[in-house]
């Protein structure tokens, strides 16, 4: 059983007073097992980043704590030291080069090692600007940097406020295997907050998503989507096909010709077989899976 990298439990923020008062996150429990890909998603204003800042203990949570392998982060900063982070985008000195700038990051961590940057400027695809001053960086040149930067003590737990900001498509590629490659094949654990459903889709394992600071859906992608998948099933006759099914399915007409079956796609040959056994005619089974991104809106629907 591998560890929790990260427990926030039962935290709460809230920022201003009175009138002014903002439940920026509101009674936020999760738990993210070391190994995977996190992702944590919400609207503008979720809370995202207010929970980030909580997980790095840049704030402090008005109620709750939040435990970084096990350890509360409050009182025990040393757990930070296993934790490499890149939240809001990263600021450099503008009149040093990229290089420098993590030189003296790095010398400041004390783990100062021109090879290990050397790589990690690699790493990012920023090798052949390096020795240019960080104030004619792009958006996207500093995000790259922000992440070699927050990689540079090797951490055990990776954590990224919008990594895929400003990037274009080609770094927002590399990005994604580059962060699937800290996983799986240095077996760090990434906890990432993004506006990018489908890159989300693709790299996560796990996700969580928040709205108005309150967590509203949370699990395995895979399991998360395939909640969703149903089966679109064209059958002749299709009112005989679709009395068969009745009784065990819950089935919805679509058009003269076709219904959907609210069922996995591991239902199908058993729902197919029970049709042609009972006479009916099947001419074709689509499965149809739900996006992320339909999930994200079903379950933030009402955010604003
Ligand atoms: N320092 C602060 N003072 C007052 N309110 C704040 C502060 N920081 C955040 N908030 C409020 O808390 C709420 C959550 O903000 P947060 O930045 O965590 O959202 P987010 O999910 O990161 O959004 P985005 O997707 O836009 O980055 C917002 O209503 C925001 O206005
Ligand atoms: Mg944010």
């Amino acid at each position: 059983m591998a560890e929790w990298a990260i427990a926030v439990q039962a935290v709460h923020k809230q920022f201003g007073r009175g009138k002014r008062r903002v439940h920026a996150v509101d009674d936020l429990t999760l738990e993210v097992q070391s190994g995977q890909v996190y992702g944590f998603l919400g609207p503008n204003g979720a809370g995202k980043t207010t929970t980030i800042r909580m997980i790095l203990d840049l704030i402090t949570p008005t109620k709750g704590q939040v435990r970084l392998f096990g350890q509360p982060v409050r009182h025990h900063a040393g757990v930070l030291n296993r934790v490499g982070a890149l939240v809001e985008g990263a600021t450099f000195y503008p009149y040093l080069t990229g290089r420098k700038n993590l030189e003296v990051l790095a010398r400041t961590g004390g783990y100062f090692d021109p090879a290990r940057i050397q790589s990690l400027l690699e790493l990012v695809g920023m090798a052949d600007r390096a020795d240019r001053p960080a104030r004619g960086y792009s958006t996207g040149m500093k995000q790259r940097m922000g992440v070699a930067a927050a990689l540079l003590g090797n951490p055990d737990l990776v954590i990224l406020d919008e990594p895929t900001n400003g990037l274009d498509p080609a770094g927002i590629q590399d990005m994604r295997s580059l962060i699937r490659r800290l996983v799986d094949e240095q077996g760090k654990t990434v906890f990432l907050s993004s506006h990018m459903l489908n890159e989300v889709e693709q790299i996560c394992d796990r996700v969580a998503i928040i709205n108005r600071g309150k967590l509203v859906r949370e699990g395995a992608v895979k399991a998360l989507l395939a909640e969703k998948t149903r089966l679109r099933i064209e059958a002749s006759p299709v009112e005989k096909a679709m009395q068969i099914l009745a009784p065990q399915w819950t089935l919805s007409a679509d058009g003269d010709s076709s219904f959907y079956v609210q069922a996995g796609r591991e239902q199908a040959p058993q729902i197919v077989e029970r049709l042609v056994t009972s006479g009916s005619q099947v001419y074709q089974v689509m499965i149809q899976q739900q996006s992320l991104e339909e999930l994200f809106f079903e379950a933030t629907q009402g955010a604003n």
